[in-house]
């Protein structure tokens, strides 16, 4: 065999419909949605079955063959591409996209790695129930991908992260041993809780087949509401009082900068700015209950009465409509993509505690100023839960290659206020390529030497997705 040749044994496997060679076809899966990152690869595996996994990693492990797992190829940090060295594959879960179980009494979903997180929502929906994981990728990402990121999205400050929502796993590992851990007990401390180690493991340790996933009762009422606010600090004060009025009804609390929104009516057709004045900053509060008869505009009078005597929100809409809430959901959802458009960004998927929010933007923001003259802070995202994305936008007529240059003296800037306020350099994106050689500083000695060990210990060969997580 040239060191090239795919093993024949994945033709024969995986037929003319599960093994993708030709290189026009192989290329989207060979980049990232950022354009950060381009790969090569052998060839791009769709197993459609769980045994089939099992055998193409069993096939690849004896030729020393590394393998890719891709979902949906969503992935903000380089996650799901290929390095470029040594022989490779991508190895999609796109066909294994059946929803096996559902199960409205136990509150329960079984689904396939390849299903669509959207699929998902609406599989869970159709039963009455809600799978409340929501983000801006929803309509392509996929259980396996938000389980392997542990992504957060929207609804964390309600529901928790991908990791809180999931009960049992089904794995394919380095070995091409299938490990069949659906179980979907609420209760179940039976030693090591092996499937946390999968989830966030970014495809490191293996690769997930499928998962049993919690389901919550359906809210019967929601309301959405876009306010400009004063300032960060005014962003926070209203949260708080939103949590004092009634907690158990938010169910997202978004802050956006005013160049932020500025951006999205600027690039995405059909979003309005449905204020009568520009501001500097604003919010987006969804509320939600169970029950039909709850008074969530009331609520949201009563919050936002006491919020505009305060000084802290300028001006404020209440959605009122089913069509006028979508409009206020998409004038956050379009902020990566109206970002995107507007030319150059570093990203930076950053956490700190709540209370430190007000302090991490401005902070981070004067620092970025300070490094690179007329770089655009654009901050935005889960203030709620305490993940902002510190994203900065190139300078007008600044050249992107020589902003994306500055790429990481930019993250170092923001890490270092992270650092200060008890943060962390990675929210809910994950480490992928992009921050690697961010670990040994912010995760070293005794963790990521026990994270070391684990991968070892699981992937002797390095097999499983290498030069991605760690250094
Ligand atoms: P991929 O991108 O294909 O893969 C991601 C990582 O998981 C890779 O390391 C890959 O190797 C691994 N992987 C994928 N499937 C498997 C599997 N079955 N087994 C083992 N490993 C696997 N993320 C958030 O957390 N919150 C957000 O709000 C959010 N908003 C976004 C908005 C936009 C517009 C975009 C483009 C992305 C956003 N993301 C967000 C990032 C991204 O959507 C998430 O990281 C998502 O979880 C990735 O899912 P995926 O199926 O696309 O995975
Ligand atoms: C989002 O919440 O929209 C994404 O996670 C953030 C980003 O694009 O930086
Ligand atoms: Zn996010």
């Amino acid at each position: 065999m040239t060191d090239t040749a795919l093993p024949a044994a994945l033709a024969t496997l995986l037929g003319p419909s599960g093994l993708i060679t030709d290189p026009a076809d192989i290329a989207p899966a060979l980049a990232d949605w950022r354009g950060l990152y381009q790969g090569t690869a052998l060839a791009v595996l769709r197993p459609a079955s769980t045994e089939e996994v099992a055998a193409c990693v069993r096939i690849c492990a004896a030729a020393g063959i590394a393998i890719v797992p891709q979902g949906g190829n969503t992935s903000m940090v380089g996650g799901a591409t290929p390095e470029g060295q040594g022989r490779s594959v991508v190895l999609s879960l796109a066909r294994m996209n059946r929803i096996r179980d559902l199960d409205p009494v136990d509150m329960t979903m079984t689904a396939e790695a390849g299903v669509v997180l959207k699929t998902a929502q609406d599989a869970a929906a159709d039963s009455g129930c809600l799978f409340p994981l929501s983000l801006g990728a929803e309509g392509t990402a996929t259980i396996g991908g938000v389980l392997s990121t542990n992504a957060g999205g929207n609804t964390t400050v309600r529901y928790g992260n991908a990791r809180e929502l999931m009960l049992g796993l089904e794995v394919v590992l380095p070995d091409g041993q299938v490990w069949n851990g659906l179980r979907r007990l609420r209760k179940d401390n039976t030693g090591y809780a092996l499937r946390h180690l999968f989830v966030g493991a970014e495809g490191t340790l293996g690769i997930v087949t499928a998962a049993t996933l919690r389901l919550f009762a359906r809210p019967r009422a929601n309301e959405v509401l876009f306010c400009s606010v004063r300032d960060e600090d005014a962003a926070l004060a209203v949260f708080r009082r939103f949590r004092e009025a009634d907690e158990t009804a938010i169910r997202a609390f978004e802050y956006m900068s005013g160049l932020g929104v500025d951006f999205a009516v600027k690039h995405i057709p059909g979003v309005t700015l449905p204020l009568a004045e520009r501001a500097d900053h604003y919010i987006l509060v969804d509320l939600a209950s169970t029950r039909a008869d709850a008074d969530l505009q009331g609520l949201a009078e009563q919050v936002l009465g006491a919020a505009l005597e305060e000084g802290e929100v300028l001006d404020a809409v209440i959605g009122g409509s089913e069509a006028k809430r979508t409009a206020i959901w998409r004038i956050r959802e379009e902020h990566p993509e109206a970002q995107r458009k507007e030319g150059a960004s570093v990203k930076n998927d950053v956490s700190v505690p709540v209370s430190k929010v007000p302090e991490l933007i401005r902070r981070a923001s004067a620092a970025c100023a300070a490094l690179i003259p007329g770089t655009r802070p654009v901050p935005f995202g889960h203030m709620g839960d305490g993940n902002i994305h510190m994203n900065l936008e190139q300078p007008v007529g600044m050249a992107p290659e020589d902003f994306l240059a500055r790429s990481h003296d930019i993250m170092d800037t923001v890490n270092e206020v992270v650092r200060d306020l008890d943060g962390s350099f990675s929210a809910e994106h994950g480490i992928g390529r992009l921050k690697t050689d961010m670990m040994e500083a912010w995760r070293g000695g005794a963790e990521l030497d026990a994270m070391k060990r684990i991968k070892s210990a699981l992937d002797p060969a390095g097999l499983m997705n290498p030069g991605k997580v760690l250094p």
